[in-house]
């Protein structure tokens, strides 16, 4: 076993969903369950659930590989892990028929997968045929998932999508929980529910009985769609019109966040809740200040707007998405905006992901992300004329919020303290990212703070 962790640690680094990045990890087998092979001998479909301890908190990460005899491998050198013992070598799953033949045939047939200490179980939500013959493609792109998308080459059969969490909790994931009971419930806001795995696994943190969670959902996959963070990049770059697509993006959220509050509790944010609120705030400005060139000498005046956001009355809070920006919305024609994943900001702890949250906080992320088209434009082509994009922002910003007010019937404020201090919270957070990630990015959030103050 020495020898699969050392393979697997090698290998983790160059992945795009590996977390730690910059530092190799340090694995623990949790447990591993199995898939049944399909023809040849000593042919294994086996996921291991590894806990990379050097992070903190401590990560599990769920590990697909298909086990071959080196002789018969076929697999593009990208998609080989490695041969942890001589003679077998390691595929990633993903990339592999075997693996994703068995992985979407649980699913759709509701069969079982185990290992040991582990089991997996498929939950069928769409019936569909389990066993018609599909294609599998891996989707690229800057993913913290791994996804693969399903062709038929049945006519009338839908493709699906199914999305492998690389980073598995005890708990139903929030991106199943939330998008199945909206797609139950009618909306055409997400895509449908298809199917889901549900397993077991050894609790690492007591290291005392089991805990269950998600390990993959699968989607209807909906085929030449843009995402709406290309729709809205080439829109302000061609300097077009945005204010009626971004008033049906107000309108949608708003539709989601009035089924949500309906579909799951509300609780009202009370003295402790709001100032705990504030005290999440105050945290990250801290680091901020410290880390950040430019953030410190703010401090005082984004303090202000904080205590200025506690005068207003709190709204309920409620299931939200927790991750809200262009990159989550599918522009599909004839049906409109389409959400998707549910799972919340990756860098918090799930535990705080499922609680319910300001509906407003989405509302920021998405008017965070019309800045970040502008910004982008600008760092790309800094000759390019600033007031023009400013202006694009601008309007996608105030029709998105006008028509997420009419749509939620909650008179909201352009300028609204609580809103205004979503924003800058979210700024002040992208200002740590990017210094740490993307030094030249940084202008972006630092402008958007220089004007949220100054409102
Ligand atoms: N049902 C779907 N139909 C079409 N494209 C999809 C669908 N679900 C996801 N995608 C595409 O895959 C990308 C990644 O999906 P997402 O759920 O956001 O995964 P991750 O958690 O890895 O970010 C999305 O940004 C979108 O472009
Ligand atoms: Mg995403």
């Amino acid at each position: 076993m020495d020898s699969t962790l050392a393979c697997l640690a090698a290998w983790m680094p160059r992945q795009r969903w590996y977390a730690a990045k910059g530092r190799p990890p340090s694995l623990r087998l949790i447990a591993w369950w199995e898939l049944p092979a399909p023809d040849a001998a000593g042919t294994r479909l086996r996921t291991y659930l590894v806990a990379d301890e050097g992070a903190l908190p401590v990560v599990l990460y769920q590990i697909p590989i298909v086990a071959r005899a080196t002789e018969t491998v076929d697999a593009h050198p990208d998609h080989i892990i490695g041969s942890p013992e001589p003679g077998t070598t390691f595929i990633d799953g993903p990339f592999d028929p075997a693996f994703t033949d068995a992985l979407v045939r649980l699913m759709l047939s509701g069969g079982t997968g185990a290992g040991p200490r582990a089991t997996a179980k498929g939950v069928v939500a769409l019936a569909l045929p389990g066993d018609s013959p599909r294609s599998a493609t891996v989707l690229t792109g800057e993913q913290s998932n791994t996804s693969v998308i399903y062709e038929s080459a049945v006519d009338d059969e839908i493709p699906i999508i199914v999305k492998l969490y690389r980073q598995v909790h005890p708990g139903l994931n929030p991106d199943i929980e939330l998008a199945s009971a909206l797609a139950a419930a009618g909306s055409a806001h997400v895509p449908r529910a298809v199917g889901a795995i549900e397993g077991t696994w050894p609790d690492s943190e007591t290291a005392r009985g089991g805990v269950t969670g998600s390990f993959a959902f699968a989607q209807e996959f909906l085929p030449d769609v843009e995402d709406a963070w290309r729709v809205a990049l080439q829109s302000a770059a061609a300097g077009d019109d945005f204010r009626e697509r971004a008033a049906a993006l107000g309108t949608t959220t708003a539709e989601v966040h009035l089924s949500l509050a309906r579909l799951f509790p509300t609780t009202s944010m009370d003295a402790h809740e709001r100032e705990s609120t504030q005290a999440s705030w105050t945290r990250r400005l801290a680091i901020a200040s410290a880390e950040v060139p430019g953030i410190a000498e703010r401090r005082e005046q984004i303090e202000d707007v904080y205590r200025r956001a506690a005068t207003r009355r709190w709204p309920a809070a409620q299931r939200i998405h927790g991750d809200y920006h262009l990159g989550q919305v599918l522009h599909v024609p004839k049906r409109g905006w389409v959400l998707v994943d549910f799972e919340g900001e990756p860098l918090r702890p799930m535990s705080e992901r499922t609680r319910p949250d300001l509906a407003l906080r989405d509302v920021a992320g998405m008017l965070r992300s019309f800045d970040y088209v502008a910004g982008s434009i600008r760092l790309d082509d800094p000759r390019r004329d600033a007031a023009s994009v400013r202006d694009w922002a601008r309007s996608a910003r105030t029709a998105f919020i006008d028509a997420y007010a009419a749509a939620s019937g909650t008179p909201l404020d352009r300028d609204d303290p609580l809103l205004a201090a979503l924003e800058l919270d979210k700024a002040v957070y992208e200002s740590i990212y990017e210094s740490r990630n993307r030094p030249t990015w940084v202008s972006i959030p630092l402008r958007a703070i220089e004007r949220l103050v100054g409102a």
